[in-house]
C-alpha cells in the first residue's frame, strides 16, 4: 500500500534540486513542494519577481515558475518547519570530492549528505520517506538510514511524536542546458530501495507524467551504482571521440565523418560522439574519481586504471588545445590578446562547474597571454572566482591577465587568435568578415567544438584549426 504523499520537502535549491523540484510542482498541482536551502541569497533569487534573476539559467525553467511559484512550489531558507511538515524528502545537496582527509582527490564528500541526515533526523515527524537525488557512493543510503535510525534511539520518544524512515534512491539523469526536458520527457526514471510500500509512492508521483513502463525499481544499491555507471560510460565516449580527434588531426582524416561514420552503426548510436576540448560539468569527473576509489577500495586494480584513463584522455585533449594555440601562434602568447568565446562547461547554462575553458584559460594565463572572455549567460565575478584572479581594469593590459567583454567583437578588436570553447548558437553564425577586421593579422580561429564554419573565416584572411580536422 503506498502512502500518499500531500507535501514534499527538497533540501538544496541547485541545479538538481531546483528544475526537478519545478518539474515535479508543474506535474502535480496536488502536492505542495517547498525547497530549502541553507543559503539565504540563493533562495531571494529563486522568490525574485525579476524572473531574469533566478539563480539558475535553464530553458523553460522561468515559465514553470512563473506558472506555479507561491501557489504548489516553494523556496524557502525555513529547513526546520518545512522539513517537519513533509511526506517526502529529497535530498538533492552538493557532493563534491574531498579537497582533504581519506580519500581526498577521489571520494565524495559526504559532509552536506550528513548534515542533511542529521537535520532530517531532528525534525521530521511521524513517517517520511527519504529520496536521495544527489550523485553518491554505494551504499550512502545505508549511511544516512544508519544516522536516522541512530539519532532518534537516543531521544526520550513521545508516542505522539514517533519517527520511523524509508531511504529511497532516485538517482538524477538530466543534462543541464536541457534539464526540464529530460525531467518532463525521460529515457528512465530510477527507484531504488527495499521498502515496496515507499517505492509505490514515489512511483505514483512519477506516473503523474512519465509512462510506468519507464519506471525501473531495483534493490538500492543497484540504483547508486547505475548512477556512477552510466555517467561514467557516457563520459568513456567522450574519452574516446577526443582521442581519435587526435589521430584524425595527424593522418588528414576529418572526425566528423568518422563520428557519423560509426554511429550509423545502432550498436553504437549517434550521441555523445561530438568531439571537443574534454568534458566538464559536475558530475563526469566526480563520479569517475569517485568509481577509480571504490574499485581500489575492493581491490579491483585493473578495473580502477581502466576508468582512471577516461579522465587522462581528458585532461591530456584540454592540455593538447592549449599547446596548440601557443604553437600556432609563433611559439608563444606573451602579451598578445586571445579572445574566449564561452566560458560555461556547455551551452544552454550558466553554470561552470569544471569547465574545459577554467583548464585552458588557466594554461593560457600561465603562459602570459591577455584574454578577453565572452559568454552570453555566465557573470564575471563567477570567471574571477573559477580562475582565482581578478580581472584587469584596462583592457590594454599584459602578459598573463583577463578581463571581461560583452561580445563576441570586443572579444576579437587586435585579438591575435579567437577560441570557441562552449558551442553557444550565437558562435554558430559568426559575421566573418565584420571579426577578420577587427583581430591583428595574421589572426588565428580555434574552434574546440567544430561549430563555425571556417571555410568562411579562412575567405576572410583568418588561419583555422578544428578539432578532429
Ligand atoms: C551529465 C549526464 O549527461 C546526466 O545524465 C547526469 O545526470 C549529469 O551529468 P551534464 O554534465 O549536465 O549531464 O551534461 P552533458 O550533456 O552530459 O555534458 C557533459 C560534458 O560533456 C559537457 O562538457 C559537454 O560539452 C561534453 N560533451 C557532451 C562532449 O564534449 N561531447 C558530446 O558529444 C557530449
Ligand atoms: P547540484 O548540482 O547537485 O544541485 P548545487 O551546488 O547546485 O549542486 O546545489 C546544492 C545546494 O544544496 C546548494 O545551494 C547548498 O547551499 C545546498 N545545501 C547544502 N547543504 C545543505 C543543508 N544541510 N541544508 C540545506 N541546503 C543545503
Amino acid at each position: 500500500m503506498s502512502h500518499k504523499i500531500k507535501t514534499i520537502c527538497c533540501i538544496g535549491a541547485g541545479y538538481v534540486g531546483g528544475p526537478t523540484m519545478a518539474v515535479i510542482a508543474k506535474k502535480c498541482p496536488h502536492i505542495q513542494v517547498m525547497v530549502v536551502d541553507i543559503n539565504h541569497e540563493r533562495i531571494s533569487r529563486w522568490n525574485d519577481h525579476n524572473l531574469c534573476n533566478l539563480p539558475i539559467y535553464e530553458p523553460g525553467l522561468k515559465e514553470i515558475i512563473e506558472k506555479c511559484r507561491g501557489k504548489n512550489l516553494h523556496f524557502s531558507t525555513d529547513i526546520e518547519s518545512n522539513i517537519a511538515a513533509a511526506d517526502m524528502i529529497f535530498i538533492s545537496v552538493n557532493t563534491p570530492t574531498k579537497v582533504k582527509g581519506l580519500g581526498a582527490g577521489h571520494a565524495i564528500d559526504l559532509k552536506w549528505i550528513d548534515a542533511s541526515a542529521r537535520q532530517i533526523a531532528k525534525y521530521a515527524k511521524g513517517y517520511t520517506i527519504i529520496v536521495e537525488k544527489s550523485t553518491l557512493p554505494v551504499k550512502t543510503a545505508e549511511t544516512i538510514k544508519q544516522i536516522l535510525e541512530s539519532s532518534h534511539q537516543n531521544m526520550v520518544i513521545k508516542e505522539e511524536s514517533k519517527k520511523a524512515f524509508s531511504v529511497l534512491s532516485n538517482p538524477e539523469f538530466l543534462a543541464e542546458g536541457s534539464a526540464i526536458n529530460d525531467l518532463e520527457n525521460p529515457d528512465r526514471v530510477l527507484i531504488g530501495g527495499n521498502d515496496n510500500n515507499a517505492i509505490a509512492s514515489l512511483t505514483e508521483i512519477y506516473s503523474n507524467w512519465v509512462n510506468r513502463e519507464k519506471i525501473i525499481t531495483t534493490d538500492l544499491w543497484s540504483s547508486e551504482l547505475s548512477k556512477l555507471i552510466a555517467n561514467a560510460f557516457l563520459a568513456q565516449r567522450i574519452s574516446s571521440i577526443n582521442s581519435i580527434s587526435a589521430l584524425c588531426e595527424s593522418t588528414g582524416a576529418d572526425i566528423n565523418n568518422v563520428a557519423l561514420a560509426i554511429g550509423s552503426d545502432k550498436r553504437i548510436g549517434k550521441y555523445f560522439l561530438q568531439s571537443g576540448p574534454g568534458f566538464g560539468g559536475s558530475c563526469f569527473r566526480k563520479d569517475i574519481l569517485n568509481l577509480v576509489y571504490i574499485c581500489k577500495h575492493y581491490g579491483l586494480k585493473e578495473v580502477a586504471a581502466y576508468w582512471q584513463q577516461v579522465i587522462d584522455i581528458n585532461n591530456w585533449q584540454q592540455k593538447r588545445i592549449s599547446n596548440i594555440i601557443i604553437e600556432k601562434l609563433f611559439g608563444t602568447i606573451s602579451g598578445k590578446k586571445i579572445g574566449i568565446l564561452g566560458f560555461s562547461f556547455k551551452a544552454n547554462t550558466n553554470d561552470t562547474r569544471d569547465s574545459p575553458s577554467i583548464h585552458i584559460c588557466k594554461e593560457l594565463i600561465e603562459e602570459g597571454g591577455c584574454l578577453a572572455i565572452y559568454d552570453p549567460k555566465v557573470i564575471p565575478e563567477q570567471i574571477e572566482i573559477d580562475l582565482s584572479i581578478k580581472q584587469t581594469k584596462s583592457k590594454k593590459d599584459s602578459e598573463g591577465s583577463w578581463y571581461f567583454s560583452r561580445s563576441v567583437l570586443d572579444s576579437a578588436k587586435d585579438a591575435d587568435a579567437l577560441l570557441i570553447i562552449t558551442e553557444w548558437d550565437e558562435f554558430k553564425k559568426l559575421n566573418w568578415e565584420e571579426i577578420s577586421n577587427a583581430m591583428r593579422p595574421p589572426s588565428w580561429l580555434f574552434d574546440t567544438r567544430g561549430i563555425t564554419n571556417i571555410y568562411e573565416a579562412r575567405k576572410n584572411g583568418i588561419n583555422t584549426w578544428r578539432v578532429g580536422n
